[in-house]
């Protein structure tokens, strides 16, 4: 199989963009109700490029990018939305080997011989926000990479040792860890639940051997069977990632391999799409290419719904899938909830109220900043309250579903009023749906996931968009869709957030 990784940063596809200019040259076409539909139509019918994927949140990344804040406080100087809880994120980006597909910060092999000293600085980086966070309760913790399992024991003590020093995690808080096959013998899984883990998320991948064998995993299916069914035994709350879309992948592949966890009892499914976009990149314009498979992707993946959805899965977020009682993810579900997410380690993304923010991905400079007393952050958002809201509604969009209900209280926003037309549109154009008091996603607008959601910006930030340079828009598919499809908002948006 080919290898795809070169480098291995996770960097948004965003990540080389120029700035946007303060005055667009272009004015963004107003909205008129009743051409609005025939509009939509049109511009919906551009090639979507990756689907489905988790790049494009609301609002997209590294376009409002502002100085790093020189203070805890100052990270968060604004009123939560959920005043009470906070989630936490811990990244270790050691592995055994890297996967020739994977698009996140890892260290391989060797290098965790460094693991010793990176835990020193992330419990210096907990003692950082310990002030602040210590009224709050921590309903979730995240222990992801890398494979976190591949690090020794003494230092996964260390690490709880130090979240239970620092933060005050509520009784029934969700505690999960990421893992990998080889890294987890039966003691391993019985130091985790007594450290207090209780979800465990185990990447496989596929269990076609041939696929298997050119992906620099050095492992056979059996072994990873046999950890998983102590896994279910011990830790019960288990997932399990796979993916889909690779050059050569046997037909069924991705259906087989589901079938098999679901006979040995694996409770939560997670399917990723594979994506390239960091190792294609046109040389000339130093952007990703279009991902050609993604007809074929679509079709996996609806094959791949319609199956788990007859086994008794439901979807919980676009891509994870889980047995109603058997299994829960209430961190990544909370994530979309504009929770407050502290983010410790390299290349962690976090959340502070209106404040979505990036630590360092280069070991030496977060070490830097640690050295200096400053937060390891490199880039941080500054959202207005309208753009907090949108972010939730996107959010939870893409991931499905909105309860327009639930916006109202929180934010004491009417979405049927302020963008009446725009869902009046997208529900005649069969991509919305009302289900009482919740609209959601139609199978006809998996194609368009990453874009309808979006067209619930607010119309300054669209307006925004148009002073991004040319060749920017004719790329992207969402932005361009945006300025393409012009103003969607009926009336202003005043946010109220409730007491
Ligand atoms: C952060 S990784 C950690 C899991 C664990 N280390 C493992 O791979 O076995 C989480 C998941 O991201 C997915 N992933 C990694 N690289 C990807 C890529 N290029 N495209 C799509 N999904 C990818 C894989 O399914 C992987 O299990
Ligand atoms: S084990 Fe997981 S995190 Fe590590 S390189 Fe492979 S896919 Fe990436």
């Amino acid at each position: 199989m080919k290898s795809y990784s070169v480098s291995f940063n996770k960097r948004s596809r965003l990540n080389r963009i120029p700035a946007i200019t303060d005055e667009p040259a272009a004015q963004l076409y107003p909205l008129e109700a009743d051409g609005l539909t025939e509009r939509l139509a049109t511009s919906l019918m551009i090639q979507n490029d990756f689907f489905p994927c988790f790049d494009w949140t609301f609002p997209p990344p590294l376009l409002n990018k502002s100085e790093p804040p020189a203070s805890v406080d100052e990270l968060f100087m604004h009123p939560s939305v959920n005043p009470e809880a906070f989630s936490l994120y811990l990244h270790s980006p050691f592995c055994r080997s890297l996967c020739n597909f994977c698009y996140y910060t890892i260290i391989p092999g060797r290098g965790i011989e460094k693991a010793e000293r990176y835990v020193d600085y992330l419990l210096r980086e907990m003692e950082m926000y310990a002030d602040i966070m210590r009224e709050k309760k921590c309903e979730s913790v995240y222990f992801g990479g890398g494979t976190p399992t591949f690090l020794d024991d003494h230092l996964l003590i260390r690490l709880f040792e130090g979240i239970n020093k620092y933060f005050n995690l509520t009784d029934d808080a969700e505690i999960s860890i990421e893992s990998s096959p080889g890294t987890l013998p039966r003691k391993k899984i019985e130091l985790l639940t007594s450290l207090g883990i209780n979800r465990l998320s185990y990447g496989i991948q596929t269990l076609d051997e041939e696929l298997l064998a050119g992906m620099n995993r050095h492992y056979s299916v059996d072994e990873a069977i046999r950890e998983l069914d102590v896994a279910l035994e011990l830790v019960g709350n288990v997932n399990v990632d796979t993916m889909y879309g690779f050059e050569n992948e046997p037909d069924n592949a991705l259906l087989g391999t589901l079938q098999t966890f679901y006979d040995i009892g694996i409770p939560s499914l997670s399917i990723y799409s594979l994506d390239r976009q960091r190792d294609n990149r046109d040389k000339t314009s130093g952007l990703p290419p279009k991902d050609e498979s993604y007809e074929d992707k679509i079709r996996i993946f609806a094959e791949a719904d319609h199956f788990l959805f007859q086994k008794g899965y439901r979807q919980l977020l676009q891509n994870v899938y889980a047995i109603p009682g058997k299994a829960s993810y209430r961190h990544q579900v909370r994530r979309w909830d504009n929770l407050t997410l502290v983010a410790l380690g390299v290349a962690a993304q976090g959340y502070a109220p209106r404040t979505p923010y990036q630590n360092y991905p280069a070991i030496k400079s977060y070490y830097k900043a640690i050295d200096e007393g400053r937060l390891p952050i490199v880039t941080v958002d500054h959202l207005s309250a309208e753009m907090e809201l949108i972010r939730e509604v996107a959010s939870q969009l893409r991931f499905t579903q909105i309860d327009l209900e639930s916006i109202q209280r929180k934010y004491g926003v009417d979405l049927d009023v302020v963008f009446a037309d725009l869902i009046h549109s997208l529900i005649e154009l069969g991509y919305l749906k009302r289900e009482l008091n919740t609209l959601r996603m139609t199978d006809k607008a998996a194609y368009y996931n990453n874009i309808i959601p979006m067209l619930f910006a607010p119309d300054a930030f669209s307006q925004q968009l148009l002073g991004l340079p040319e060749e920017y828009l004719e790329t992207f598919p969402v932005p361009s869709v945006m300025v393409q499809v012009g103003c969607t908002q009926s009336a202003p948006i005043e946010v109220r957030l409730r007491e």
